[in-house]
């Protein structure tokens, strides 16, 4: 159309009039020609997005500090619910505010049964992760408030996400396994109403305490892909739940949350204690990583991990298959720490024992990473709503290595 034409040829006369005293080397931005020694930190290494005060890894201490409460004393002492209201606020809750907490996740564990019908309709091959995503994003419609982005509702909100998760990931184990969905039971903690919507019966104690510690100790953890993807999203002032459905979309990859279920994988390949040294020499000859170690900010091991080991090694105590499973890692442990663990700083992370207790609780392999999206959603909601009232919307830059001026070809002429 030759008048839209000739306004574009206008425009680009124009731009290029207007800038053309302008040197073209000086531009600082995504430029060929960099004016400074260029250094790209790989996958944002050593770049820092901003300031918290929710959450530390000290990675060569072997640290996780949750607003300034080491992750050991919060296992022990604290519940899920209760870790949830101090990366949210900053604070342990007084027993006030505590009741006023959990009688808000109560509240919002309920879930409309629209959410509930979208999951019974999607195949039920589809990942756990992908169903997660997908009972959120449709959660967030039935919010009218979803959009008012401002500190108080989003508050509100992040509440409502983090008890609501639970719910959904619960009701697609069972639609997936081929069984009736369960109403929350509202008698249950955070913890064991979760296994409660996965198997329809109450859980045992020491299977509710080992729930409530693996979401305690997945949390939160700083500057990660899921959670730097949630504050990406957020800073453009887009709705809380799309963040969230972020975040799980991140978390779904094997480099990051995936790997808890890669690592069960690996260790049912190895198959018995006996295979893991040749295993391992013919992994290494493939350079292939070995599945839950290594860590970017850890160089020591995983205080989590720490954890996790011991509660394997108790639920794998009576379990003769189980058993094998956790021989298998441990002498893998051995291996890899004697071989990288010096060298590269490489040592057992969160995932590599956490698929075993998951495993010892009867948990299907596929929704290991489901529980971490589960647990980690607290740190995400912080984290966002921490940035709120300082935000920026994130913008980084990357250095453009093609070509500058190339003429355009018509289609006939190519
Ligand atoms: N197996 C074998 N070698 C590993 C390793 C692993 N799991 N993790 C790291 N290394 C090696 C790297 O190949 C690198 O070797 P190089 O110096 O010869 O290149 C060296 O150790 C340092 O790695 P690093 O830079 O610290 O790793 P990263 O920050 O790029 O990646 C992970 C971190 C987590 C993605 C990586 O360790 C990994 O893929 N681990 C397996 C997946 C996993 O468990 N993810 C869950 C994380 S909580």
């Amino acid at each position: 159309m030759k008048v839209v034409d000739e306004i574009i040829k206008k425009a680009a006369e124009r731009a290029a009039k207007e800038t053309e005293n302008v040197p073209e080397e000086l531009f600082v931005g995504e430029a060929v020609q960099w004016p400074v020694e260029l250094k790209i930190g790989k996958g944002l290494e050593g770049a820092i997005a901003c300031e918290t005060k929710i959450g530390y890894v000290n990675g060569p201490k072997g640290w996780l500090i949750y607003r300034g409460y080491n992750i050991f004393d919060l296992a022990l002492h604290s519940c899920y619910e209760e870790t949830a209201y101090l990366l949210l606020f900053g604070e342990l809750p007084n027993k006030q505010q505590f009741e006023e907490f959990k009688e808000k996740m109560l509240k919002y564990r309920d879930i409309p049964e629209e959410v509930i019908e979208t999951l019974k309709k999607i195949p039920k091959t589809t990942h756990p992760m992908a169903a997660l995503r997908t009972g959120l994003s449709v959660l967030g419609n039935f919010d009218d408030k979803a959009d008012e982005v401002t500190l108080e509702n989003d508050q509100e909100i992040a509440i409502k996400i983090i008890s609501s998760l639970a719910t959904i990931a619960g009701a697609f184990y069972r639609i997936r396994n081929g069984k009736e969905v369960v109403k929350p039971d509202k008698t249950l903690s955070h913890a064991g109403n979760f296994l409660y919507m996965m198997f329809g019966e109450k859980p045992s104690e020491l299977a509710e305490r080992l729930m409530d510690i693996a979401l305690i100790l997945h949390a939160d953890h700083g500057m990660n892909a899921s959670t730097f993807t949630t504050m990406v999203i957020n800073s453009s002032l887009s709705d809380l739940y799309s963040s969230i459905v972020g975040g799980i979309g991140s978390l779904k990859g094997p480099l990051h949350g995936g790997a808890n279920e890669q690592v069960i994988y690996m260790l049912k390949e190895i198959g018995t204690p006996d295979n893991v040294e040749q295993w391992y020499k013919k992994a290494r000859a493939e350079k292939r990583k070995v599945m839950g170690f290594g860590h970017r900010v850890y160089k020591a091991y995983d205080p989590r991990a720490r954890i996790l080991g011991p509660l394997a090694e108790l639920m794998a105590k009576d379990d003769p298959q189980l058993n094998n499973l956790y021989q298998t890692a441990i002498k893998l442990e051995k291996l890899v720490i004697e071989d990288l663990g010096k060298t590269k700083k490489v040592f057992p992370n969160v995932d590599y024992y956490s698929g075993i207790v998951y495993t010892g609780l009867g948990i299907d392999t596929t929704f290991f990473t489901p529980i971490f999206a589960v647990s980690r959603v607290a740190g995400w909601c912080a984290r966002v709503l921490e940035y709120l009232p300082v935000n920026r919307i994130f913008r980084p830059r990357a250095v453009y290595t093609g070509p500058l001026k190339r003429e355009y070809v018509l289609m006939e002429n190519r």
